[in-house]
Order: C-alpha cells, then structure tokens, then sequence
C-alpha cells in the first residue's frame, strides 16, 4: 500500500480502490442473520499493513459489534503497525451480495475510531463505498467536539 510509513495526506487513490476492495470482501464475512446486513470495515495503517473486521451479532440484540469496532479491536490487541492513515466501510443487504448501500460510521464506531486515531494523533481518510460513489470524509468531519482522553485529567 502507498501509504506506507505516511501520513493521511500520503495515502493515494489506489490505497482507496485497494480499501474499498478489502472491505467489500470482508462483508462477506460478516455474522449478520438478524439485521441481514453485511459491514465490512478496512483499516489503512501507518506500516501499510491492511486490518480488516466484519460485524458480529448476537442473538442478544444490543451485545452486537459494527464491522468498525471489531477491526479496531484486532489493531489494539496485536502488536502496534503504526497509526490508521485511512479507513474504509462497505455495506449492504446479505441476500444481495454486491449490492451496496452507502454506510458512514455509526456514532459509537466513530468514537471508537477516535479513540485509535488519537494514539498517534492522525485524523484519517474515511470512505464510505456506496451505489454511485465512495463519499471521502476526515474523521474529525464525521466527529467533531470529540470527547476524548484529554478530557479525563
Ligand atoms: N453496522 C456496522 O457494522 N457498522 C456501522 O457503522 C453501521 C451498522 C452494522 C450493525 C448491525 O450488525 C448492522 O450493521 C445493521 O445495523
């Protein structure tokens, strides 16, 4: 990936088609029987390392995970690769695969995200993969007055 060792600013279109594809293929493996709708979520970080994640719910409702959530838990539970430059989100109907609906982060997945982002103080790239276009949005856009650790003193 180009943005390897970069910034948000270093990341380039083909690290967005090459996200994008990532988090296409991961909605596939998504644990969604009760929404009946797939997310995949792919995470661009700083070493050029790709870490994706699916949503995972639960017949326990409200126990569910976004697709979001659990790929920034697979990054903060390995050994640190370096920040996320850039993020990508991919969704739609199960029985429909291929077809895409335009999915921005839920609010809880955006203050998840913030909280990776904060660690090396980036404010990434996100696409949102959708029908017609992939919306490009900062995080910060997508949060902003976000609470965070420099709250807690
Ligand atoms: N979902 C995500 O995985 N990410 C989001 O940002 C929005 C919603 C999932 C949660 C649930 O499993 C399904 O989509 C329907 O809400």
């Amino acid at each position: 990936m180009n943005g390897q060792g970069g910034s948000p600013d270093s990341v380039t279109p083909l690290d967005r088609d090459t996200l994008i594809a990532h988090a296409r293929a991961v909605a596939a493996h998504a644990h969604a029987p009760y929404s009946g709708f797939n997310v995949g979520a792919a995470l661009l970080l700083a070493d050029g390392s790709v870490v994706t994640g699916a949503n995972v719910e639960n017949a326990s409702y409200g126990l569910s995970l976004c697709a979001e959530t659990v790929a920034v838990a697979k990054v903060l539970s390995e050994p640190w690769r370096g920040g996320v430059l850039a993020l990508a989100v991919s969704g739609g109907p199960a029985d429909a695969p291929g077809s895409t609906v335009q999915v921005t982060p839920c609010g809880r997945c955006r203050q998840v995200l913030m909280e990776l982002a904060g660690l090396d103080g980036s404010d990434p790239l996100v696409w949102c993969d959708g029908p017609d276009e992939v919306l490009e949005l900062r995080l910060s856009a997508l949060l902003p007055h976000a609470f965070g650790p420099g709250a807690l003193v």
